[in-house]
């Protein structure tokens, strides 16, 4: 194991005349951060971008764990993957099949790689407001009137948890020799039991991208990159993997990878099996939860969201729309009652994320918790849909092209009918609300406005949202 190996190499007490700058002097520098594990590639240690000896073997454990034809190990998150996936699969200027609902990291790698997307607009869940799946129908509508589209990109599951039908939608994409890049982020988990969802590469994506770091036991920024048929280039996604990550990748990290498919692949009908026992008690303990909703856990059953074609059910989506409560307030009564501190709170829902790694104690409190703000909650009648996205503004260039572009900060009233040169963001999930190259038009800035209004932070590119959002300069020549 890598760990093993690095920390027999620190005991040998070698001198390093090498990088890093902290020698691993340890007694000088008196704090336990792993300074005794953090190398750079020297001799034995292999390259992480031409891998051939102990990194090759993570890799190779990875594929095999999950059932890909390569992985690569990442060390700056699934967003580095992104990027180089994204890349290995487009040349500049190409047209592409996209999901709206997508990361940064997408639209990033669009701006990059001066795409064209078309997007796939996934359905609102009412009841939530959260989005939908993204229906295999839209991606045969898509490709069909895109014939030069050259990918198919997809976030599955999402941030909330929702599943689209990966199998499908491969299976079209791949009758039209596309491939598809599954943007994997939260799903690292699948596929490990039936209880969770198959993961996408079972269900025959071309790249996926997986967060080891969200959801399993792996350090932050620890992420693979799965390749599997026959559409993608490796030799190309091989260069992209180092123009996106850097040369000097963490062992530290690279370790918590090595050690965390390792667990996996020993460990995880154990670990998977008393995860599902621990989720299964979970929502038969919360179903006498009437005022809260939990999205698809106890009394609230998947069948009730049409357009989840799946739903993670690691993930716990607390609604507190027809309460008192706002999801701000539930997650500090959580926080200062409970000692719980949820992954995000917004105006109307929290976000719980649990892991192989929780114990039934920590959900015994958090089941304890819930029970005891649902008791004390009131019903309020809600009228209102929830406050979400359900237009996208109309595309006027590229991102790439608009980049091009000169600016000028026009106040937000004032912006109806000029062209946005920014992005507009809530995070998390980091999906934009208007996107460089975008028509402002009236809804997207009523929604910019109610988003703010709900106490939920909108963040922008160059910062001045909701005051102000930089446009196309009415004089630029170039539009
Ligand atoms: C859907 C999705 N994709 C990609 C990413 C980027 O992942 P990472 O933080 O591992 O770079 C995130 C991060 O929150 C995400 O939510």
């Amino acid at each position: 194991m890598l760990y093993e190996l690095l920390s027999e190499y620190n005991r040998k007490d070698i001198v390093p005349m090498h990088m890093p700058g902290h020698k691993r002097n340890t007694a000088m520098l008196g704090c336990d951060l792993p300074y005794g594990i953090d190398i750079t590639e020297i001799e034995g240690f292999d390259n992480l971008h031409d891998a051939h000896g102990v990194l090759k073997v993570t890799a190779d454990i990875a594929a095999r764990l999950y059932g890909s034809r390569r992985a690569f190990p990442l060390v700056n998150g699934s967003t580095g993957g992104i990027l180089a996936g994204v890349r290995s699969a487009v040349r500049y200027g190409d047209t592409i099949i996209v999901a709206r609902n997508c990361h940064q990291s997408v639209y990033n790698a669009i701006e990059l790689n001066g795409l064209r997307p078309v997007y796939l607009i996934p359905d609102i869940d009412e009841s939530s407001g959260i989005c939908g799946s993204i229906r295999p129908e839209q991606v045969e509508a898509a490709l069909g009137g895109n014939p030069d589209a050259k990918l198919v990109i997809v976030t599955s599951p999402t941030y909330e948890g929702v599943v689209s039908d990966i199998k499908a939608i491969c299976g079209i994409a791949h009758h039209h020799q596309i491939p598809v890049l599954v943007d994997a982020a939260h799903g690292a988990h699948f596929g490990f039991s039936d209880f969770f969802p198959p993961s996408p590469v079972s269900c025959g994506a071309d790249i996926v991208v997986t967060s080891l770091h969200k959801t399993l036991p792996a350090l932050t920024q620890c992420a693979l990159l799965q390749v599997s048929g026959g559409l993608i280039d490796e030799d190309r996604l091989a260069q992209a993997l180092a123009v996106f990550q850097t040369s000097s990748p963490s062992y530290v990290l690279l370790s918590s990878i090595d050690r965390c498919v390792r667990f996996l692949d020993c460990e995880k009908d154990t670990l998977f099996a008393a995860y599902e026992k621990n989720i299964r008690a979970f929502d038969k303990s919360v179903s006498k939860i009437s005022k809260l909703k939990l999205l698809c856990h106890g009394a609230d059953g998947g069948d009730k969201h049409e357009h989840f074609f799946g739903f993670d059910p690691g993930k716990i989506v607390v609604s507190t729309r027809h309460t008192n409560l706002t999801g701000f307030e539930l997650a500090q009564t959580l926080r200062a009652k409970y000692r719980i501190e949820p992954e995000m709170a917004s105006a109307d829902h929290v976000l719980a994320m649990t892991s192989v790694c929780d114990s039934w104690d920590a959900l015994t409190l958090l089941i304890g918790a819930l029970l005891d703000a649902d008791r004390d909650a009131k019903v309020v009648p809600c009228k209102d849909k929830p406050v979400c996205q359900r237009e996208t503004p109309q595309m006027i260039m590229t991102a790439a092209e608009a980049a091009g572009v000169r600016g000028e900060y026009v106040p937000q009233e004032a912006a109806t009918g000029r062209i946005s040169l920014e992005y507009a963001w809530s995070y998390p999930p980091g999906i934009p609300y208007i996107v460089p190259g975008e028509l402002v038009d009236a809804q997207v800035i009523a929604l910019l406005r109610q988003i703010a209004d709900s106490g939920v932070v909108v963040k922008s590119t160059k910062g001045r949202l909701p005051s102000e959002i930089f446009c196309a300069a009415s004089s630029s020549t170039c539009l």
